[in-house]
């Protein structure tokens, strides 16, 4: 048979095909890294705030329960965010003239509510609810993190809806018992997955219901 390409167009056209396909490989990389990353989800970064509220004093510091400052949280499909008398119950007398505390004072006086920026946000089309997490043993720590030992509040978990179907189909590597929701140090036991389908039966979860498209589009 004639050879009608030089032996080294070999060589050139497999460097160029590896070229492309290096190529296309960066193109993916950079819609994945846009699409997922902490930098565009804003995962693991400090949320800056009016007032520099610190969980870490609160909660581990002052030892005060999440339901002190979120009280929808059990009753409604929002754990809310406490309205600034809500903190002058103890700043009026403790830290009273500090200039931290500045915007919390003149909120209180002016009677204007302090903006505090959003560290978790679905998005619209998305249906979420508090009530009926805390009331199936579905922890704060598991969604949220370690919340008392963040000086400033930051992301945990983006809610990419992979986030969520991961539980939604698997709730019993993750359910705890209701008297342990609040626990921030609570750890899946060693049989965690023994316990957690013990738990789907009692709280009678409908694995049918938890990855149908309407439960969270409605
Ligand atoms: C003394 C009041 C107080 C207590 C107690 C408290 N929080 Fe908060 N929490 C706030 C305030 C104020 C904000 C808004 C500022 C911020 O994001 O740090 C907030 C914000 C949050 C956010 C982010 C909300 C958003 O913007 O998406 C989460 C999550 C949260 N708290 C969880 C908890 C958990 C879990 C506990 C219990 C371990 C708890 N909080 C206890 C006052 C409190
Ligand atoms: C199953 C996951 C999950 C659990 C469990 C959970 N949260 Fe949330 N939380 C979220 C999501 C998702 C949002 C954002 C909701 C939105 O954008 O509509 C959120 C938002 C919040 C907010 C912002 C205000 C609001 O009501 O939207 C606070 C405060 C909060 N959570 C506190 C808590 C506390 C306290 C607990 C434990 C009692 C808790 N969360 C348990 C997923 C969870
Ligand atoms: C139940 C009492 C109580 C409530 C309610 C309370 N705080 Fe505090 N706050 C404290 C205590 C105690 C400290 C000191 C904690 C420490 O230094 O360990 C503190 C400290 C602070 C500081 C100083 C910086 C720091 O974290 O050490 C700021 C700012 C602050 N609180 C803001 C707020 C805001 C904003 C609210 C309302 C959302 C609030 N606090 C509600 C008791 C409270
Ligand atoms: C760690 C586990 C876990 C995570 C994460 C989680 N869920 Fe759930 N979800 C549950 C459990 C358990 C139930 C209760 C189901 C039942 O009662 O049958 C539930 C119920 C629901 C319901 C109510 C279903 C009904 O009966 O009407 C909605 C809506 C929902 N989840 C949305 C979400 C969304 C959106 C996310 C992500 C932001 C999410 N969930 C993340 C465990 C989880
Ligand atoms: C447990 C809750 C949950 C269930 C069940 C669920 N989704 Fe989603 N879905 C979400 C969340 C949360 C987002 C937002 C994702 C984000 O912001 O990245 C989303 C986003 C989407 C989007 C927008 C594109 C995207 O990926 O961001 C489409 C389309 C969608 N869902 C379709 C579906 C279909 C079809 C089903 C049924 C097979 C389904 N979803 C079931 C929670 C859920």
């Amino acid at each position: 048979m004639t050879q009608i390409f030089h032996r080294s167009a070999n060589t050139l056209t497999i460097l160029a095909l590896a070229g492309v396909v290096a190529a296309l490989a960066g193109v993916c990389l950079a819609l994945y890294m846009t699409t997922w990353s902490n930098y565009k989800t804003g995962v693991g970064i400090d949320v800056q705030q009016p007032v520099p509220f610190s969980h870490r004093h609160h909660v581990r510091g002052a030892g005060l329960d999440c339901r002190y400052c979120h009280g929808g949280v059990e009753t409604s499909a929002f754990a809310g965010i406490p309205p600034t008398h809500t903190c002058m119950t103890c700043h009026s007398q403790l830290f009273a003239n500090s200039p931290v505390l500045k915007p919390v004072r003149d909120s209180f006086q002016n009677k204007i509510a302090l903006q505090w920026n959003r560290v978790q946000r679905l998005p619209d089309f998305v249906y979420f609810a508090h009530d009926i997490h805390v009331g199936k043993g579905v922890g704060c720590s598991t969604c949220h993190g370690h919340v008392e030992t963040m000086p400033l509040m930051r992301e945990q978990n983006a809610f990419h809806m992979r986030d969520c179907l991961d539980c939604h189909r698997e709730p019993e590597r993750y359910l705890r018992p209701r008297d342990q929701v609040f626990n921030m140090s609570w750890e899946p036991p060693a049989d965690q997955l023994a316990k957690g389908r013990e738990l789907v039966r009692e709280y009678g979860l409908q694995r049918a219901i938890l990855t149908n498209c309407s439960t969270c589009h409605r």
